[in-house]
């Protein structure tokens, strides 16, 4: 006998129920079933319903994917620790209000969880990938008796909350799936710590291992995203009844997910209509100072500095030695004992994550003079920082007996105020000076300024030379540690596929450190692959160099690495697959220069400057690229600018401007003076290239080789001669001059030849030239631009020194005799 009684009540109902195809179907009731194969489709069709085995598994579960994206993309699944062994599973609502998966034989394989009857329940796919059991007649979202977004997997959709429901209970929180093949829940979780100040962390286990930092207000302390920069719009919520988490597409034609992956990285994907394919556009944790506490207690840690960690101004390592270890984790202590009625002064701190808050205590009324007072008479008190960063600042947060998890970032952070004794402060030693020296002796005080300011600068050039004595040369890095969870490898012979064995028709050009060849993946995935080769040995630091910057950037205006190949003696790194080639291609081409009109080409300057905002401000790194250049800047299908090639990239640290090389690297007509014949490099060589590039989008022509009867300027000297003639104009690609445009084109002109000017000091900053860019402020008037003579190409000035000048649109390499 076969059936059991379990068949009676279970499948025989069944065989007399109305066995749908739910094609088109968002809801079922509880005459209708699910069968594998079947599917729900959310109104708007963005989301199905389904039976699916996830990678090369063979089991079956019962999830939520993207209905019109062909990568199976699932953001839910309902038994993903249970799964079907095969496809006899059945879905359906039971008239106890309750959704149960039942497999061949009867068993409930998995069911919701709800204690309320309703008298027609129904189960829907709603339009935001929600899947709810609710009353056929009721659908206010309090009322749902279960829904799905209260059990989150892997993924954050849009309108998900994640936090505590105070009143439930429930705690909604991303676990990472095991593996590909395996949805079960992995070791890495993400989810929001309500002690303190709420926060949220992510766990792998019972380990924190990375915090986003309380929130300020507009979003997380410790991310370098802001929402001006975003496209999406977040919302924090923390009051008595629940504390959560959540965010909404501005655009809902784009499609977006936050997941949690099987390494325990949190991305933020895009899908990209054009590429058919995800689009990552940020990943936390970021870099070794996003690894919670890094630093220990007291420490701050500088992802730009050498070493990571410094002990706040008054702490000294508890564990010196393993401090010099490069382990960093035992902190710091108070240099001398404590004492509370002498620690009545504070440092502050700017751009730095806020730190760990579940010892902390919070105020939304005060402002930040009653939370400096009240911290002062709270001896436990180590810390204060406003609550809200907005309209100024309000609120107020203190930290009780220690301070950790602390880093710095660039561009974005928070003021902290730490507590020290006054005689720690700097400015209070001054103020000591100051007196003694007015009414004493005045002699003696300039005398002790003249000392301090030697000795400072005596020290800065120490440190500086510390910094970058040989910096090409110093750097060991591990390539596979640096990629580890966030760079995937590809097997050789995967590229070797793909590529036709690195056949000659594949071959798109050269790139800094070698051949670039075109690819399709096995899953159609079109890739650019970047071979290193042999013979380079230049190449190889400039290949690390590369992997190590652009694995950890993430922005549309820069170039997406997908993975590198490091077998035996190869490497390569894999890109995203430009179709449109390089800007070079069209602007210097007077066939293809045509195709590209003006407002076109005003929208690739704005994204280069996008990009490169990102590279000295926004990304956590500070980085000048060093050589921005046409050839450099990749097309996607929209032809939307990408900057690419990071072989020459250096970081700057938060207080350094300027940096001094033995080898001058870059390209003549786009190095500025001060780099080309000095070696000092800084952010605003990166705006001098960029002015070059502006000027060359305009006119069409090469800056480096640039002939005029005439004259023998270059072509800024020639475009700043026109614009001082006020025939600025005339400089204009004629394919492109039309009056109708002509104030914008006046506008970039005088903005390119702003930022190409002899002193660097001169030149505006990136985000001051994206100012330009997005508004009408007046411009200033631009002085003499650097090399406007041709002649003035550094070619005299560096005769006796080596130099490899392969063309001029090669990257070049000169050593100065130091
Ligand atoms: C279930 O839905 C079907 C199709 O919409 C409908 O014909 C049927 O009457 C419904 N049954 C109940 C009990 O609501
Ligand atoms: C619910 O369904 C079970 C079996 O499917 C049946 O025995 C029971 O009578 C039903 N209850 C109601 C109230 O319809
Ligand atoms: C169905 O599920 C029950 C209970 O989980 C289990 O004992 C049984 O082996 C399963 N049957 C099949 C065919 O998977
Ligand atoms: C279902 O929910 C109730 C209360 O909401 C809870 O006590 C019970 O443990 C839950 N059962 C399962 C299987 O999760
Ligand atoms: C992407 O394609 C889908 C389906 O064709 C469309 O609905 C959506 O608007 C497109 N999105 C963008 C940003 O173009
Ligand atoms: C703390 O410092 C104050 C002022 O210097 C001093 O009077 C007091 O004795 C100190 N207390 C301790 C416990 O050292
Ligand atoms: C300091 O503040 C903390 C947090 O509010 C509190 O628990 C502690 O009792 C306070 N200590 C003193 C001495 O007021």
């Amino acid at each position: 006998m076969r059936a059991t009684s379990y068949d009676h009540l279970l499948i025989w109902p069944v065989m007399f129920l109305m066995v749908i195809k739910c094609d088109a179907l968002d809801v079922v009731n509880v005459t209708q079933i699910i069968r594998d194969g079947d599917t729900l489709v959310s109104a708007g069709a963005r989301f199905v319903l389904g039976f699916f085995s996830p990678g090369s598994s063979s089991r079956r579960y019962v999830g939520i994917w993207f209905n019109r994206i062909p990568v199976q993309t699932v953001v839910w699944v309902a038994n993903r620790e249970t799964p079907l062994l095969d496809s006899s599973g059945v879905l359906q609502v039971t008239n106890k209000s309750v959704l149960t998966l039942v497999n061949g034989t009867g068993g409930v394989i998995w069911s919701t969880n709800t204690s309320k009857f309703v008298r027609n329940p129904i189960a829907q796919l709603l339009g935001t990938g929600n899947l709810v059991v609710r009353d056929q007649n009721d659908n206010s979202p309090q009322n749902f008796l279960w829904q799905s977004f209260d059990h989150p997997c892997d993924t954050q959709l849009p309108g998900m909350k994640l936090g505590r429901d105070l009143v439930t209970g429930f705690d909604r929180m991303l676990t990472s799936w095991k593996s590909s093949d395996d949805p079960s829940p992995g070791s890495y979780t993400y989810r929001i710590d309500p002690r303190g100040y709420p926060q949220p962390f992510l766990w792998k286990d019972s380990i924190e291992q990375f915090r986003d930092g309380p929130w300020d207000g507009m979003w997380f302390s410790g991310s370098a995203i802001t929402q001006v920069d975003s496209s999406d719009s977040f919302q924090f919520v923390l009051n008595d009844k629940e504390i959560y988490y959540s965010y909404n597409e501005l655009d809902p034609s784009v499609i977006t997910t936050r997941a949690l992956n099987t390494y325990g990285s949190i991305q933020r994907h895009e899908w990209n209509n054009h590429t058919q394919g995800w689009a990552a556009y940020y990943t936390k944790p970021i870099d070794n100072c996003d690894t919670y506490a890094v630093c220990g207690a007291f420490g701050i840690c500088n992802f730009g500095n050498s070493p990571q960690c410094q002990c706040m101004k008054g702490f000294v390592p508890k564990m010196s030695r393993n401090w010099d270890e490069k382990d960093w984790t035992g902190g710091c202590v108070y240099g001398a004992p404590w004492n509370c009625s002498i620690r009545d002064g504070f440092i502050k701190y700017s751009n730095v994550k806020l730190p760990d808050t579940r010892n902390s205590w919070y105020d939304t009324t005060m402002n930040l003079d009653q939370c400096k007072m009240k911290c002062l008479h709270n001896c436990s008190c180590v810390a204060f920082a406003n609550l809200d960063v907005r309209d100024g600042g309000s609120g107020c947060l203190l930290w009780i007996n220690s301070l950790i998890d602390v880093r710095v970032i660039s561009g974005a952070g928070e003021d902290l105020y730490v507590r020290v004794a006054s005689s720690e402060l700097g400015g209070g030693r001054n103020r000591v000076i100051v007196a003694v020296s007015c009414s004493l002796v005045a002699a003696l005080f300039l005398c002790g300024i003249t000392i301090s300011i030697m000795w400072r600068r005596r020290r800065w050039k120490i440190k500086e030379q510390a910094k970058y004595g040989a910096p090409e040369e110093g750097r060991s890095i591990n390539i596979r540690k640096m990629g580890e969870s966030e760079l995937p490898e590809y097997a050789f012979d995967v590229i070797a596929e793909a590529t036709n064995n690195f056949s000659l028709a594949n071959r798109l050009g050269e790139g800094g450190f070698g051949p670039v060849y075109k690819g399709v993946l096995n899953d159609g995935q079109v890739i650019a692959v970047k071979r290193l080769s042999k013979e380079s040995r230049q190449g190889l630091a400039e290949f690390k160099n590369e992997v190590i910057f652009i694995s950890k950037l993430q922005h549309r205006n820069l170039v997406k690495l997908m993975g590198c190949c490091i077998e035996a003696e190869e490497r390569m790194l894999i890109y995203e697959y430009m179709p449109n080639k390089s800007l070079d291609y069209f602007i210097f081409d007077q066939s293809s220069s045509a195709l590209l009109g003006w407002p076109k080409r005003l929208e690739i300057i704005k994204g280069i400057a996008r990009g490169l905002l990102y590279l000295h401000q926004d990304s956590r790194l500070r980085i000048v690229h060093r050589d921005l250049k046409a050839s450099n800047v990749l097309l996607d299908f929209e032809m939307n600018p990408k900057i690419s090639d990071f072989g020459l990239a250096r970081t700057f640290n938060g207080n350094e401007d300027a940096a001094r090389t033995k080898r001058v690297v870059g390209t003549y007509g786009y190095m500025p003076p001060e780099y080309a014949i000095d070696g000092v490099f800084s952010l605003k060589s990166d705006v001098f290239s960029f002015g070059v590039l502006v000027l060359e989008i305009l006119s069409g022509k090469r800056n480096r080789g640039f002939i005029h009867l005439d004259h023998h300027h270059s072509l800024l000297g020639h475009a700043w001669m026109l614009f001082r003639e006020g025939a600025t104009l005339e400089v204009v690609d004629p394919s492109i001059r039309n009056s109708s445009y002509a104030s914008q084109m006046e506008r970039s002109i005088q903005m390119g030849l702003l930022c190409v000017q002899q002193h660097p000091d001169d030149r505006p900053s990136i985000s001051l030239v994206n100012v330009m860019l997005t508004s009408d402020c007046e411009l200033p008037e631009p002085k003499e631009p650097g090399f406007y003579i041709q002649r003035n190409v550094p070619h005299e000035s560096a005769s006796s020194r080596t130099k490899s000048i392969s063309n001029d649109q090669m990257t070049i390499t000169t050593l100065h005799g130091r």
